[in-house]
């Protein structure tokens, strides 16, 4: 195994990610247009670490009423959520020579720290799972089936795949797509990129937002309006507001803070280099030909329509 946790005071450095050494099965594996690489679980498409096995174990994990397990589409946000959460339930300090990444449980995958039951069931609470699964595919059978607190953060849709486009081509991810941004556009729209389908994504997510145990978010209002993002994330997870740890989760959340901490710049991982990328609304301008936004909108207002959900697109700032 090429990939290890770290031990204590000591990051390590992770390697490449390689199907032959993460993705534990093999046989399934399909490999589409520019090399796209996924497997299909239950109908959607996944990437090759998101295995049978990992999934089955996901969904049948017993939760505690006082894990959280944040959930979004890739490129949504969502490890910056994961820094606010982890923050937020560990009064602002983080644990020297160790990661953000290392410190979550992402059940669903086995790569880049593979979690097993035993480890899992073990683990003190509250537990934080990470998860990029559509609704009928949650983690624990999802709100309404499991006690835990479902965090789901959206994003637009614009940004969400100009971010995935490159995550996915120039980081070589596991997909390792290598077609031009027009085809990836197209595969977006129709739901062939790993974990399928935005609008089913997040709608199937948005129409379960009253749920009592699920808190639906966005990147938007997190840029836009993070102190009351903060104060909704802590009445949901049931914290007190303290002054101090508010300044210092602030402090420590920043794009700028994020990528050059340790603890959250993601470095351990080789591929995760240049994750910071943009980490603003409205990147999607320099990517986006006009005719390519014009098709965007007529899908998006055909596929949002009556959802009540919509989202900010472009900066106020
Ligand atoms: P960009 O590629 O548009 O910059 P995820 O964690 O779900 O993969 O989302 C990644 C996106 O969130 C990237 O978007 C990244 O730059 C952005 N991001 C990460 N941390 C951030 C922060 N602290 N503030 C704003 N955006 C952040």
């Amino acid at each position: 195994m090429e990939s290890s946790r770290e031990t204590e005071g000591m990051i390590q450095k992770i390697g490449e990610y390689k199907d032959s050494l993460h993705a534990e099965v093999l046989d399934d594996l399909q490999v589409g247009d520019h090399n796209y690489k996924y497997r299909v679980l239950d109908g959607v498409v996944m990437p090759p670490y998101v295995t049978p096995d990992r999934y089955r174990l996901s969904r049948s994990i017993e939760t505690r009423p006082e894990d959280i397990c944040y959930i979004s589409f890739p490129k949504s946000g969502s490890s910056w959520l994961a820094n606010v959460i982890y923050l937020l339930v560990n009064r602002g300090q983080t644990p020297k020579g160790r990661t953000l990444r290392s410190c979550l449980y992402w059940l669903e995958s086995s790569w880049p720290y593979p979690c097993e039951k035993e480890t899992v069931d073990r683990a003190p609470s509250p537990r934080i799972f990470k998860s990029h699964m559509p609704y009928k595919m949650a983690l624990g059978g999802g709100p309404g089936n499991s006690p835990c607190k479902y965090v789901y953060i959206a994003r637009n849709p614009k940004d969400v795949a100009v971010s995935y486009y490159y995550f996915e081509s120039e980081k070589e991810w596991s997909g390792r797509y290598s077609g031009p941004w027009d085809h990836w556009l197209d595969m977006f729209l129709n739901g062939r990129v790993q974990r399928g389908d935005w609008f089913e994504h997040v709608l199937g997510w948005w129409r379960h937002r009253d749920a009592e145990n699920l808190l639906f978010l966005t990147y938007e209002e997190l840029l836009q309006d993070f102190d009351g993002t903060l104060e909704r994330l802590i009445d949901f997870i049931d914290l007190q507001s303290d002054p101090e740890i508010l300044d210092r989760v602030r402090e420590r959340s920043t794009f700028d803070f994020m990528r050059k901490d340790s603890f959250s710049d993601h470095k351990e991982i080789a591929q995760l280099e240049g994750f910071f990328r943009k980490g603003r609304i409205g990147s999607w301008k320099e990517k986006f030909t006009v005719a390519q936004s014009e098709r965007f909108d007529r899908i998006y207002e055909e596929r949002m329509a009556g959802s009540g959900l919509d989202f900010v697109f472009e900066s106020q700032a």
